[in-house]
């Protein structure tokens, strides 16, 4: 069954960020001039995405209004006689683009719990826009994955390795054979403690699950941090459904920490055609 709808969880609070955080949403912080949550629903259409589901929460309206109709903005515009095209793709198409409030957050796995009614019996992607993914064009992060998915079906996770010092941050894959970009998932764990994660790769904010993961969250048993965890869930789906980790192609930047944010505006900044060479320049000079 093809992909046809992804989710998009962005109730958290974004504490990481505050204040800028306090009423701007963190997936509308921009690398160079384009929020992440446009990134994630560009890298979503790339892989013939058809319908974008945000979770959302309250002071995240800024994210529905940035992909609706601008009328004030674009009637303005026009009456100047200058350019809309930076709007392009900013519009979703009608209907294809739903809504539902996470009423409080509690949890990655509680937003995509959230979404379940719309989800109703299909496979379907997971993008957390806060990881930010660069793949070549044509070739981004699920895409790659949305491939994989129809040589393996099951449940699919991006998976990445990182120095194994920083595994208690994320959720880490106890990973079985490897064959080319694809590794067998053998089990899951949540920020594991120093020193006992199965393993250096992480699951990094992409994912392609099978609907069965719904009746599992709709436990709300809380885990790690006294959260909904959705590496619990899916732990439990290993063995019963095939499951495995993808090595994706390309660069990624975490952008919930200010460093990996702060290294995404500036890479990206540096392959922009009207300001890149004039930033290496001054960035050399600087250093
Ligand atoms: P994070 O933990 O990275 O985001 O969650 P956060 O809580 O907003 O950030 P900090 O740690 O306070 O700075 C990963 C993703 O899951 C979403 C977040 O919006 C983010 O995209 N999320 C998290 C929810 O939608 N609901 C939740 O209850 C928790």
């Amino acid at each position: 069954m093809t992909i046809r709808k992804a989710v998009f969880p962005v109730a958290g609070l974004g504490t990481r960020f505050l204040p800028a955080t306090k009423a701007v949403p963190k997936e509308m912080l921009p690398i160079v001039d384009r929020p992440l949550i446009q990134y994630a629903v560009d890298e979503a259409l790339e892989a013939g995405i058809e319908t974008m589901i945000f979770v959302t929460g309250r002071g995240k309206m800024a994210i529905e209004d940035h992909f609706d109709l601008a009328y004030e903005l674009e009637r303005t515009q026009a009456d100047r006689g200058k350019s809309v095209a930076a709007l392009e793709g900013t519009r979703l198409t009608p209907g294809n683009a739903i809504f539902i409030r996470q009423q409080e957050p509690r949890g990655l796995g509680h937003a995509i719990w959230c979404a379940r009614d719309v989800i109703g019996d299909e496979p379907f992607a997971i993008i957390l826009p806060d990881e930010f993914m660069v793949g070549q064009p044509g070739a981004g992060c699920m895409k790659q994955m949305v491939d994989a998915y129809d040589r393996t079906g099951g449940n699919l996770i991006c998976a990445l390795e990182v120095p194994i010092e920083d595994t208690p941050s994320y959720g880490v894959l106890d990973p079985g054979t490897r064959d080319g970009t694809l590794t067998e998932v053998k089990g899951l764990v949540e920020k594991p403690a120093k020193g006992t994660a199965p393993s250096n790769l992480i699951v990094a904010g992409r994912y392609i699950l099978q609907p069965e993961v719904m009746d599992l969250l709709a436990t709300q048993e809380a885990g790690a941090g006294g959260e909904v965890q959705l590496t619990d869930s899916m732990a439990k789906l290993i063995g019963k459904q095939p499951f495995h980790g993808v090595t994706f192609d390309g660069e990624r930047y975490d952008c919930g920490s200010k460093l990996g944010f702060a290294q995404a505006n500036f890479a990206l900044s540096c392959r922009d055609a009207a300001m890149g060479d004039e930033l290496k320049r001054w960035a050399k000079a600087l250093l």
